[in-house]
């Protein structure tokens, strides 16, 4: 369980991990967890889903935005607080925090269609109950709580320059990834600073595997594939699940720390 010093950084801490009864396990408890994230390590719960979800869920997510129109750029999603909506960023719209990504935000769970409700209903459960039970919180999925949001990083150019959020009140950030290391995305992952130095997750972060960090540290995904041609029809790249606060993603909008993963 202790994060070993490489040449190039520091190693996050695996742990060995499954899903059972929509709650997420693993070999160590969610106060040992808690410990770690607190003191500033990277955690990654291995297998805390089966790849076959993850892919069956990912491919739920491209049917679904083949069925629905992109949300226009040039309006904010804000305004439209219950809306589940999709659009590509592709960087010529200038940010805050620059990024490169096909994003989806599940604002009312329950009211997509069952094909894609209930995989993202079973996910954002298993990953809120994770999230208050190592942070100590008591957030809900609704309007005013959490909500479900999905970032593809193409091949050939997906990223998202570093930031950070405010510790509180989320304190702890999951990011669960649906992509296979060397079939999905070679190169480019999440990266942190970390009190012990740099932590790169490209080796480790792995289809069905959940990053948990602490959330005010400094973070990053690093260009995916830049040796690749993008191609938005395509699904190779990196694909991240995160639950995010709306009151984090308002801050993003005042300069301050982002609020993606
Ligand atoms: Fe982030």
């Amino acid at each position: 369980m202790q994060a070993t010093d490489q040449l190039d950084g520091i190693l996050p801490v695996c742990l060995k991990s499954s899903s059972r009864d929509g709650k997420v396990i693993s070999e160590a408890s969610y106060e040992e967890i808690a410990g770690l994230v607190s003191e500033g390590q990277i955690v990654i719960l291995k297998s805390a889903f089966e790849s076959g979800i993850m892919l069956e869920y990912r491919a739920a997510l491209r049917r679904w935005a083949q069925d629905n129109a992109t949300f226009p750029h040039g309006t904010s999603p804000s305004a439209f607080p219950d809306l589940n909506f999709h659009r590509i960023d592709d960087g010529v719209i200038k940010s805050v925090c620059p990024h490169v990504f096909h994003q989806f935000a599940f604002n009312t769970i329950e009211e997509l269609d069952e094909y894609i409700g209930k995989p993202s209903l079973e996910i954002a459960e298993s990953m809120r109950s994770l999230q208050n039970r190592i942070a100590g919180t008591d957030f809900p999925l609704s309007l005013t709580g959490l909500r479900l949001k999905i970032l593809h990083y193409p091949s050939g150019g997906g990223f998202l320059a570093e930031h950070s959020h405010p510790l509180e009140p989320q304190r702890i950030g999951l990011i669960l990834s649906l992509s296979r290391i060397g079939m999905d995305v070679r190169t480019g992952a999440t990266c942190f600073l970390t009190p012990s130095g740099p932590v790169d997750t490209t080796d480790s972060h792995d289809i069905g595997d959940i990053i948990i960090f602490r959330y005010d540290l400094p973070h990053r995904v690093t260009t995916i594939d830049e040796d690749t041609t993008l191609d938005w029809n395509s699904d190779a790249g990196k694909w991240s699940v995160v639950l995010e606060l709306r009151e984090t993603h308002a801050l993003s909008h005042r300069g301050q720390p982002h609020s993606a993963s």
